[in-house]
């Protein structure tokens, strides 16, 4: 048995080496003498435009510091210099567009701090970095006292390596409230992540309301119990908590948290799942299922063979519920799950036999395709984009598909090589309900699993096998968190951070500027500081350098 203390003592970590603790790393730092110091009344400068996020910033600084600031807006930028006092400035220049619209500039002298975006989007993460420049206590609510708000001064040039940074959060295995899926977002938008993967239906609940069927939520959005402890194929001794767990999302709170990820440069992405993962929505209108009978909410974990039905009344009453949640969610992106739809109920089905009768198809793999075809052109002809995981390669892929990989990497390299985007998911680098120690006594229940954050951070979402070309296919990455084994937001943040971090840096940053020791540094140094101001709870990063697995692989599936 390995001292975890030890390996503690065997983590050294050194000062930063540019001795500017953002995450994600960012591509081009330059630091210089001196600093800005934060002082109250100073002005904050800005465009018409851009007021809002003259709002924001103010709204980051005001709390901690006690300072009042005075947003003006600026005709002209050329109206800044010649002023007397230190100020903020924010403004787009579009000439940054060359490293893309996400692309800022940040330049700290004594007397300016001035931030340019390419679009707003980029003075947004510009000013991520600049909060993250100041300290710690910047992140208080409250005034933190005799500070000194200073800012290194300092020059940064900076822009992601991928499009899609993306966190997942299933909301369904346990319910998390609206007030932490915004505290998710403000962190998300803190490491510069652009998407978030909201996940709302699975086979133990329904979590967005849907008017046209209340059932969903009134009848799905509720469990009678949930299992103890570990999965096990033992069920005649499972234990139940007797305890009804549950809850949904109404469709004001569903706009409220989609017009606070847009304030935040994040586009959330939602997932109805279907045809598997659907034991929920089955178990309030049974019709929609393959057997016709009822079903309860799933009370335990694992894979469900409730499916649902390829009828046209099923495939209708799916396309009315992606009709409201369009409505709902502006994105580009709609997520149909596809994963794990195991195809026993549709052997024995007589529809589902006929339906491949009748379309001539190899088998009940095919049918899914043929399935996700139908929802693939219903989202296309409202101008979406569906993305689905990678099983819906495996009976042929929908024209316009997205394919999240998330057995490996083999689902993103091959739909790669046939001209559609990806977003890389495996779970041997994305799952952050896997162990973070090999010593899993040490650690509260997880899946399975051992993902330490330095695997996180070797992880390059570009597989090598892709040609420059296929590999313009790769969108970016995402990180998963799927809750069967974390009860409440408090377990969320102790599973994602500060794994989180580490592929914030996969996914913004170049890899000739990646480094782990450079990155546990600005961690360690001022990173878990940062989360202690948020009341994050994280797992200690000293902690993460683990001794080896015990026991074999882990799950690969959750
Ligand atoms: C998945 O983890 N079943 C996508």
């Amino acid at each position: 048995m390995i001292n975890p203390l030890l390996l503690v003592l065997t983590v050294t970590i050194q000062a930063p080496t540019d001795s500017i603790a953002i995450i994600p790393r960012p591509v081009s730092v330059t630091r210089h003498p001196g600093s800005f110091v934060l002082r109250d009344r100073m002005n904050v400068l800005t465009t018409e435009d851009l007021r809002p996020l003259a709002d924001q910033l103010v709204a980051y600084l005001r709390p901690a510091t006690g300072y009042e600031f005075f947003v003006s807006t600026l005709t002209t930028p050329s109206q800044e210099p010649g002023r007397a006092t230190p100020f903020i400035a924010l403004r787009v220049d579009s000439s940054l567009a060359v490293h893309g619209p996400e692309a800022y500039s940040l330049t700290v002298n004594v007397g300016i701090v001035v931030i340019r975006g390419a679009t707003a989007a980029g003075v947004f993460h510009g000013i991520q970095s600049l909060r993250q420049l100041l300290p710690p206590e910047i992140f208080r609510k409250a005034p933190a006292g005799n500070v000194g708000w200073a800012i290194p001064c300092v020059t940064i040039d900076d822009w992601p390596r991928f499009g899609w940074r993306g966190m997942h959060l299933d909301v369904v295995r346990h319910f998390m409230p609206k007030e932490f899926v915004e505290k998710y977002i403000d962190l998300l938008a803190l490491y510069k992540f652009n998407r978030f993967h909201w996940h709302l239906t699975d086979d133990q609940g329904w979590r967005i309301e849907i008017k046209r069927y209340p059932k969903l939520t009134s009848v799905g959005g509720w469990r009678a119990q949930t299992l103890v402890g570990k999965q096990s194929d033992d069920t005649a001794h499972a234990v139940y908590d007797s305890t009804r767990h549950g809850g949904f999302y109404t469709q004001e709170d569903i706009r409220e948290v989609v017009a606070y990820a847009a304030r935040r440069f994040i586009t959330v992405v939602p997932e109805i799942e279907m045809p598997g993962h659907a034991q929920a929505a089955i178990s309030a209108y049974p019709e929609l299922g393959s057997t016709g009978q009822p079903v309860k909410v799933k009370e335990d974990w694992g894979v469900s063979e409730w499916i649902l039905s390829p009828s046209d009344s099923t495939i209708a009453f799916m396309e009315n519920v992606l009709t409201e949640v369009m409505d709902l969610f502006p994105g580009k992106w709609i997520h149909t799950g596809g994963d794990e739809a195991v195809k026993t109920q549709w052997k024995a089905s007589p529809l589902a036999q006929q339906r491949i009768k009748t379309l001539e198809l190899k088998n009940e793999d095919a049918l899914q395709g043929w399935f996700t075809a139908r929802v693939d052109s219903f989202l296309a002809a409202h101008g979406r984009t569906l993305v689905g995981w990678d099983e819906i390669l495996d009976g042929g892929l929908s024209p316009n598909a997205v394919v999240m990989s998330w057995r490996g990497i083999d689902g993103g390299i091959a739909a790669a090589r046939a001209g559609h985007d990806a977003v890389m998911a495996p779970g041997d680098y994305t799952y952050f309900d896997h162990y973070q120690s090999g010593d899993r006594d040490s650690e509260p229940t997880a899946i399975g699993g051992f993902l330490p954050l330095d695997s996180v951070y070797a992880y390059d979402p570009v597989p090598a096998s892709l040609t420059p070309d296929q590999a313009l296919h790769i969108l970016g990455g995402q990180g998963q968190v799927w809750t069967e084994y974390i009860p409440d937001p408090k377990r969320v943040e102790y599973m994602a951070f500060p794994r989180m971090e580490a592929l914030s840096e996969v996914l913004w940053t170049p890899r000739a500027r990646m480094d782990f020791a450079d990155f546990f540094a600005r961690l360690a140094t001022a990173d878990v500081a940062r989360l202690d101001a948020l009341d994050v709870r994280y797992r200690s990063p000293a902690l993460t350098v683990s001794p080896p697995r015990r026991g074999g692989q882990g799950h690969r599936n959750r």
